[in-house]
C-alpha cells in the first residue's frame, strides 16, 4: 500500500479494507462510500462482478462495519450502491447506525432507453449518523429554491397574519443532478464518476471547515477534490493505478507519477458517448 500527499490531503493506493484498518477508530467526520455495484462495470480492466451476490454482500458488510468504526461519535456516513443491493445495505445498517434519509439521486437520460420495463433513472444513497442527537447538518449552506414560494409568490393564509411562502428550503430526498458527461468540464476518464454538485451538497451539509472527509472507493477523486475546495481535510482510497493518477492531478499533489507526466486526457470533438448499459441497474 502506497500513500501520497500531505497530512491534510492524503491518497492511499490500495485495498479499501486494508486501508480502512489503518485509519484510527472514531477519527473521521464524514465518510462517502460509492463502492463497485456488482453490476459488471469495467474499472481500469477490473470487472465489477462477484461470483455470487452473497460474496458481494459479505465483502460489503466488512467495509460498512469498518466505516462505522472509523466515524467520530458525531460523524455522518453516506453510502451508495445499485438499487438491487441497497435493500440489503439498509437492513444491515439500520440496527448499527441511524439512517436519517433515503435519498434518490435522480437524473434524466436521453441515451439508449429500456423498452420492455421501466428504465432506471436514479441511484439510491443512504444518509446515516452515529448519534442522532449530535451530528453536523448545515441546513443554511445547502438551501434550494422553494418553487411554490419563489415562483408563484403564494401567500400562506394559515399564518396569522398571512405571510408569503418561504422562497428557500432544505432539499428533500430526491436530488436532481445531471450525470457527468464527456463534454462537461469536470469529466474524467472514469466510468462512474460522480458529479461535483452531488458531493458539494453532501460535504457542505455534513462537515465543517477543517473536518476530515474519507472516501474508501475514490475513483476519479470527486469527494477529495470537493473536500479540498471547501477547506476540509481528506483521505481518498483507491485500488487502481489509473485512478490514482487522476487523484494526484485533481488534488494538485503531483505533476508526474512513475515517470509519467500527469495531464487530462485530450478530448476528441468526435467522441461518441458510450451507449448506456441496459438491464444492469433496475
Ligand atoms: C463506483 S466507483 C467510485 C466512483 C467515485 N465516487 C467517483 O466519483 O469517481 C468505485 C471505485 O472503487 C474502486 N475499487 C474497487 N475495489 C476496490 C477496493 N477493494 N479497494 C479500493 N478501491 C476499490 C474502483 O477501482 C472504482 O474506481
Amino acid at each position: 500500500m502506497e500513500q501520497f500527499g500531505t497530512e491534510q490531503y492524503r491518497i492511499v493506493h490500495g485495498d479499501a479494507l486494508q486501508a480502512l484498518e489503518n485509519v484510527e477508530d472514531n477519527s473521521v467526520d464524514l465518510i462517502f462510500a460509492d463502492p463497485p455495484y456488482n453490476i459488471g462495470k469495467n474499472f481500469a480492466g477490473c470487472i465489477d462482478r462477484w461470483d455470487t451476490d452473497e460474496l458481494y454482500l459479505e465483502w460489503c458488510y466488512k467495509w460498512l462495519s469498518l466505516c462505522i468504526r472509523k466515524l467520530k461519535r458525531n460523524g455522518s456516513f453516506y453510502v451508495m450502491t445499485s438499487t438491487q443491493f441497497m435493500p440489503y445495505f439498509d437492513l444491515f445498517l439500520r440496527d448499527k447506525i441511524n439512517i436519517m434519509s433515503r435519498i434518490a439521486w435522480y437524473y434524466d437520460s436521453s441515451g439508449v432507453q429500456a423498452r420492455n420495463y421501466f428504465g432506471s433513472m436514479y441511484e439510491p444513497i443512504l444518509f446515516c449518523v452515529k448519534d442522532k442527537d449530535h451530528y453536523t447538518f448545515n441546513a443554511e449552506d445547502i438551501m434550494v429554491e422553494a418553487k411554490t414560494g419563489a415562483k408563484r409568490k403564494l401567500i400562506d393564509y394559515r399564518k396569522n397574519p398571512p405571510q408569503p411562502y418561504n422562497t428557500k428550503k432544505v432539499p428533500g430526498n430526491v436530488w436532481e443532478f445531471p450525470r457527468v458527461r464527456y463534454r462537461m468540464d469536470e469529466y474524467e476518464n472514469h466510468p462512474t464518476q460522480k458529479p461535483i454538485a452531488l458531493l458539494d451538497r453532501i460535504i457542505r451539509a455534513s462537515s465543517n471547515e477543517g473536518d476530515l472527509v474519507l472516501d474508501p472507493f475514490s475513483g476519479s477523486f470527486t469527494t477529495a477534490y470537493v473536500a479540498k475546495q471547501l477547506g476540509r481535510k481528506c483521505i481518498g482510497i483507491e485500488l487502481q493505478d489509473e485512478y490514482i493518477k487522476i487523484g494526484l492531478r485533481r488534488l494538485g499533489l503531483a505533476s508526474e507519477y512513475k515517470g509519467e507526466t500527469l495531464h487530462r486526457t485530450e478530448k476528441s470533438y468526435h467522441h461518441e458517448e458510450p451507449a448506456e448499459q441496459l438491464c444492469i441497474n433496475f
